[in-house]
C-alpha cells in the first residue's frame, strides 16, 4: 500500500493512444483508446495493484471523458470499466455511442487481434 501524497495528474499521450494517471510523478494507470473519425473508442483501463481501490480509475476516466467532450468528439465504451462508469455518470450520455459488432471488428483490426 502506498501513501498518496499529491493530487493525481491525468495526461493524454497521443502517441500511445492513451490517457495516463500519475501519482507522485509516476504512472499509476492508464485508459487506452483508438480514434475512429470523431469517435474515441475506449477498450482497456488498468490501475497498478499498488494503487487499486483508491478511486484512481474514476478520476482517470472522468478526466479522459471530459477531454473527449472538450475535443468535440464522442465516446464508445468497449472497456467494461468505462461502460460501468458511464452508467453512473449520465452527464456523458449525450456524447456516448453504442458498442456495435462493427466497431468491435474494426477495433480488433486496429489492435491486430
Ligand atoms: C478495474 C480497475 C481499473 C479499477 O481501478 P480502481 O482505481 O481500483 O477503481 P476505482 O477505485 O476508481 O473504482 C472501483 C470501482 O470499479 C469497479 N470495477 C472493478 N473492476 C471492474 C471491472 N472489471 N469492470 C467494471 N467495473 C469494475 C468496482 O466495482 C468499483 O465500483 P464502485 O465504485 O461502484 O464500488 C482495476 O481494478 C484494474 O486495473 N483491473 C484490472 C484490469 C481490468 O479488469 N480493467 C477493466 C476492464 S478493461
Amino acid at each position: 500500500m502506498s501513501a498518496q501524497s499529491t493530487t493525481p495528474l491525468v495526461r493524454r499521450v497521443d502517441a500511445r493512444h492513451r490517457y495516463e494517471i500519475l501519482v507522485d510523478d509516476k504512472r499509476a494507470g492508464l485508459t487506452a483508446y483508438r480514434d475512429r473519425d470523431d469517435r474515441r473508442v475506449f477498450f482497456h483501463t488498468e490501475i497498478d495493484d499498488a494503487h487499486a481501490g483508491q478511486g484512481l480509475a474514476a478520476i482517470l476516466v472522468e478526466q479522459a471523458l471530459t477531454d473527449v467532450r472538450a475535443s468535440g468528439m464522442r465516446i464508445v465504451p468497449v472497456c467494461p470499466y468505462v461502460a460501468e462508469f458511464l452508467k453512473k455518470h449520465q452527464e456523458f450520455t449525450d456524447i456516448t455511442d453504442p458498442v456495435t459488432p462493427e466497431v468491435l471488428t474494426w477495433l480488433d483490426a486496429q489492435l491486430g487481434r
